[in-house]
């Protein structure tokens, strides 16, 4: 060791990310190994800041989130990971800290921020040096598959690969080469019915998701390709469709994941009248009923105004594509 148990402790933040071709089935559930190549752009104000703190005479880990020690599944998925870490490492339990910039409840994905910073806070921490970007994907992945895309900053690529070397996110392009916002509309910050990990299992033995399969090498090529030519109706046009076609999924499987709230669909249909009258906005949906309109960070503005005309209580995140995850010298704890 580099280090005296003092200084054990390092604090990371990762922004969240949105997926433009989704990651939902596995080909391997214990190493998160997806059925599919996915792409996102990490999200600038919806970020996780975590601090771990190794600490030789702990007993157990304890994890602190938003300010309260949290000992249901959240935590064991929290010790999980660091069991990971601390079996390729040193064999500590550590105090985690984590605040997300976001309210929790939004309804908003942690995870793929969560794990991230944990990851690299966790490795920081043994003052031994980081590894590489795809080495920290790798780790990211374990604790969360979205979370290895959160490694990376702007527009990102998760190379679905076969096992544990060949899963990794890189950078696709960086987030100053197309000015896109993400306007996250919260529409419920009611805990999701069916996590996402039980909605991978109903996807991977879905009948259509051969199909799936089938189509989505070529519209993934479509999408790189409107990305990089900054050709916003095709960007839009695929990633509704892939919106669409995941959540066909999510509700016809068996069991139903039906994810969109009501006022999800009413927004979809304004926001196709607002297209029509020349506004250049088009949704994606995650697992939830939050609703995210993509559009250029120029046209953001326009979007907040027309959703707040719809109901002035409803609450807009705009997120740019935000950068890496960084270490920073402030800890939490
Ligand atoms: O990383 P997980 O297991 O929470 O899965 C995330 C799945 C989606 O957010 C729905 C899609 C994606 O690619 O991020």
């Amino acid at each position: 060791m580099s280090q005296d148990r003092d200084s054990l402790r390092a604090t990371a933040r990762a922004g969240s990310n949105i997926a433009f071709l989704k990651y939902w089935g596995k080909r391997d559930a214990a190493l998160n190994i997806p059925l599919n190549d996915s792409l996102s752009m990490t999200l600038s104000d919806a970020h996780t800041t975590t601090t771990v703190a190794w600490d030789p005479d702990l007993k157990l880990d304890e994890v602190y989130i938003d300010g309260e020690r949290v000992l249901d599944r959240r935590g064991v998925r929290v010790s999980k990971h660091l069991d990971r870490i601390r079996a390729q490492w040193y064999p500590w339990h550590a105090r985690v800290a984590s605040v997300n910039s976001f309210p929790a409840g939004t309804g908003l994905a942690s995870s793929a921020s969560g794990f991230a910073a944990l990851t690299v806070a966790a490795i920081a921490a043994y003052g031994e040096g980081l590894p590489d970007p795809d080495e920290l994907s790798r780790w990211a992945r374990l604790g969360s598959g979205s979370a290895c895309r959160s490694i990376h900053g702007g527009y990102v690529e998760w190379r679905a690969g076969t096992d544990h070397a060949s899963s990794r996110a890189r950078l696709f392009m960086p987030g100053d080469a197309w000015d896109l916002s993400d306007v996250v509309v919260l529409v419920s910050g009611h805990p999701k019915e069916i996590p996402s990990s039980e909605g991978h299992a109903i996807a991977a033995r879905h009948p259509f998701m051969a199909v799936r399969q089938q189509l989505l090498p070529a519209r993934m090529a479509a999408m790189k390709g409107a990305l990089a030519a900054r050709h916003l109706p095709t960007f839009g046009e695929l990633l509704e469709q892939e919106a669409l076609e995941v959540q066909g999924i999510m509700m016809s499987g068996t069991p139903s994941c039906l994810y969109p709230a009501g006022l999800t669909i009413d927004l979809i249909h304004r926001l196709r009248r607002w297209r029509e009258d020349g506004l250049p906005a088009w949704f994606t949906l995650d697992a939830g009923p939050n609703l995210h309109v993509l559009t250029e960070s120029r046209f953001a503005p326009d979007v907040v105004e027309r959703v707040r005309s719809v109901d002035p209580r409803l609450e807009c995140l705009v997120n740019r594509p935000g950068g890496p995850v960084t270490l920073l010298s402030h800890h939490l704890i």
